[in-house]
């Protein structure tokens, strides 16, 4: 219906042209729609077209099994004690990864194992920044019909960021748009998604209304010291046509966006 596959091929190449290149990208979750073992054939091949390194973790809509097959060389989705959690030590900041998948629920939930897990982490180097990504958001949005399928019994993990300082922000998925909020005294925030969106629709119905905003992603920028980490929107669809530059008060001109336009069907 909203041709994803194609919308993120275009948010793949938007990445890949970013200057500076990111050093690496997160996926937060919901990577395929059915958790099939088709659908992870294509995405691999349109992720394997990225030029960094990129990390997955588990949503609702995935499949631990079919995402170890589809990417055997991502040896850390072997994860711990059947879990796709596991750190990133290769980067500033530190990333952890959670995994709140419950297979076949929409909504998510850390468990005590889980949690455990996480808190020994974040026990082991207590003065490093670090990122904590996962799928589920930990706060409740005011999107009735995502917090109707959100991250269950938040308070455990939020007991355990609290009392660790150097959790520079939480990041999510699963919600496709913009979000963010103060989370136990660190930032926590979901991702846009790559294709549609869904709707600004704060009544109370819990319908589901999607919409095709434009795609976008978030590319974070590890400034360090007191300045951490800053957060960007950057919209992937090739909704802006042109980059219209200023240098020392002069304009310097316009230069096509590259970004690829969605192709339509
Ligand atoms: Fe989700």
């Amino acid at each position: 219906m909203y041709q994803t596959a194609r919308h993120l091929a275009v948010a793949v190449a938007h990445l890949n042209g970013l200057l500076p290149r990111p050093e690496f990208v997160l996926c937060t979750g919901d990577l395929v729609d059915g958790g099939g073992d088709a659908e992870y054939v294509i995405l691999a091949d349109i992720l394997g077209q990225l030029t960094m390194p990129f990390y997955l973790i588990p949503g609702n809509h995935d499949d631990r099994a079919a995402m170890r097959q589809a990417f055997p060389a991502h040896d850390y989705l072997a994860g711990h004690d059947g879990f796709m959690q596991y750190t990133i030590e290769a980067w500033e900041p530190r990333l952890i990864a959670l995994d709140t998948l419950i297979p076949g629920e929409a909504g998510g939930r850390l468990c005590p194992q889980r949690l455990d897990w996480l808190r020994e982490r974040l026990g082991e180097q207590p003065n490093r920044p670090t990122i904590i990504f996962m799928h589920h958001p930990p706060f409740r949005t005011g999107l009735a019909i995502m917090d109707n399928m959100g991250l269950a019994d938040t308070a455990g993990l939020a007991g355990i960021v609290r009392r660790h300082g150097q959790v520079e922000a939480v990041l999510a998925g699963h919600v496709h748009r913009f979000i963010t909020r103060r989370f136990a005294g660190t930032v926590a925030m979901t991702a846009p998604g790559p294709a549609h969106q869904i709707a600004l629709d704060l009544g109370v119905a819990a319908r589901l209304s999607l919409i095709m905003e434009p795609p976008a992603g978030l590319v974070h920028q590890w400034l360090g010291g007191e300045d951490g980490l800053v957060s960007h929107v950057s919209y992937t669809g090739g909704c802006y046509q042109a980059l219209t530059v200023f240098k020392d008060g002069q304009w310097l001109g316009e230069t096509p966006v590259l970004t690829p336009a969605i192709p339509l069907a």
